[in-house]
């Protein structure tokens, strides 16, 4: 397997550069670990949640969708067993005050002394683990008092599970069929961290498969082989990818069977998406606790409590995945470029039209006449700003798959070039036919260059 040249500070930096991404109140000295979304960082992630979108409803017809609230009923917390359960342990260190998960010491730094890990030299003075609830609090209403209490929601699968009954009677749905839900999540983490890998506020994509029980295990593989089809099917290299299934000590409390779809990021080999076999744990305490039924009744009268299969990821972990597996650096006639080897249909911009010279008005008209046509169909930019080799620079860094060249020979027959990003092959093509390549191309089968 080749070593990429590619490390988180590289991504950071090029996400930073190029207005992907942005510390968040910067201004204000910023706020650890949170982020803003440029220009670039937004369409980025339309694309992931529109290609995650196709794959569960628009291309299927047993999963429907789903928008619920963050903030819910608090005895929603209380049922999911997030009030009790949803916690890590913490340890203090009394002389450089600073806070640390307990499972994770060997992965934190001690803050004196930045090359050894919290524990490891005689200052470090912890404290004994204590459990440290993830879920943000926050109070509805004007008034500041316990029963005002409520939360933000730490996962969106809980908003799917306590609309089953109405999706089930107004969807007119029968198991096997899903609710799949694109939304904010909130995890007052003790060590966010690694970019947008751990972060405060991220966006999940969740679905829930709901199955009569006998068939729950073969969904359950069913949904690993999906999922990581997903991931080839968007370019990821296979030899960057694995499933790593949990042992029994290692699941969370809901679960019957959990495994990870890991991707090797240069943190090393780390969870992108989880796919779990849930029983009917939800299901079941929903019902406990708010005394509504929440179960499966069939025509003939049989009834049973689904169990759930769920695959559960979040945008940003899809997102520098496809930055560091699309990150490559390479030197084309003795100048070096950096490129983001995206696949087509995430990347953020599907193509530039760039006119040759910015002065010459005629190349201008055909350029912008272009750029006019397609723009109503995709996300393309039009760049007259620099030298023609700074603007291919510059669409290589943010991804760009094709570039149109509106030049000389175009006023004459009215033909453009285009640019392979990844090739560097240039055909010339005529212009009434951009339109149609175009939505050709961004169909076609991709797979990265870069070697496994
Ligand atoms: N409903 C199940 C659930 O939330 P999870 O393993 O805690 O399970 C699911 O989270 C996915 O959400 C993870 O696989 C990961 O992709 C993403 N995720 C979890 N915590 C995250 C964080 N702090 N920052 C970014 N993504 C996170």
């Amino acid at each position: 397997m080749a070593i990429d040249a590619v490390s988180m500070d590289k991504i950071v930096s090029l996400c930073r550069r190029r207005g992907f991404v942005f510390p968040s109140s910067e201004i204000y000295g910023g706020l650890g670990s949170t982020f803003d979304y440029g220009h670039y960082g937004v369409l980025m992630k339309n694309n992931i949640k529109a290609r995650w979108f196709e794959a569960m409803i628009l291309e299927r017809d047993d999963i429907v969708a789903l928008d619920s609230a963050v903030i819910l009923h608090p005895r929603v917390w209380e049922a999911s067993g997030h009030v009790e359960g949803f916690t890590d342990p913490l340890v203090d260190c009394r002389t450089c005050k600073l806070r640390f998960r307990a499972d994770k010491l060997e992965d934190s730094q001690c803050g004196r002394k930045p090359s050894k890990h919290p524990g490891e030299i005689p200052d470090c003075d912890l404290t004994e683990p204590r459990q440290f609830n993830l879920m943000f609090e926050t109070t509805v209403g004007p008034v500041q008092e316990a029963g005002a209490r409520a939360y933000l929601r730490p996962e969106t699968a809980q908003g799917i599970f306590i609309n089953f009954k109405n999706v089930l009677q107004l969807a007119r749905r029968r198991p096997p069929f899903g609710i799949a839900q694109i939304g904010k999540s909130f995890r007052n983490e003790i060590t966010p961290g690694n970019f947008l890998f751990r972060v405060r506020e991220f966006e999940q994509m969740e679905m829930e498969f709901f199955v009569p029980p006998p068939e729950a295990e073969r969904w359950y593989r069913y949904w690993i082989d999906e999922r990581l089809g997903w991931y080839l099917r968007y370019g990821l290299r296979e030899s960057r990818l694995r499933v790593r299934e949990h042992g029994p000590e290692e699941r969370s409390h809901y679960s019957q069977g959990t495994s990870d779809i890991e991707y090797l990021y240069p943190i090393g080999w780390s969870e992108l998406e989880g796919v779990a076999n849930r029983g009917d744990y939800d299901l079941t305490r929903h019902t406990e606790f708010s005394t509504t039924k929440l179960e499966y009744v069939g025509q003939e009268g049989e009834r049973y409590v689904p169990y759930v299969i769920e695959p559960a990821v979040s945008v940003e972990r899809i997102m520098v995945a496809l930055l560091v597996d699309g990150y490559d650096e390479e030197v084309v006639g003795e100048r070096e470029r950096t490129v983001l080897r995206l696949h087509p249909q995430m990347a953020p911009v599907a193509a530039a039209i760039l006119p040759l010279i910015a002065k010459s008005e005629g190349m201008v008209g055909k350029a912008r006449s272009l750029y006019e046509e397609l723009r109503l169909r995709h996300s393309v930019e039009y760049d007259d700003n620099g030298a023609i080799g700074r603007r291919y620079r510059r669409q290589d860094e943010i991804g760009t798959p094709w570039a149109f060249t509106i030049d000389e020979q175009t006023l004459g027959d009215d033909t453009v070039t285009v640019r392979d990003r990844d090739s560097l092959a240039q055909e010339r093509l005529p212009i009434p036919g951009v339109r149609a390549w175009l939505d050709d191309a961004l169909d076609r089968e991709w797979k990265t260059p870069k070697p496994d």
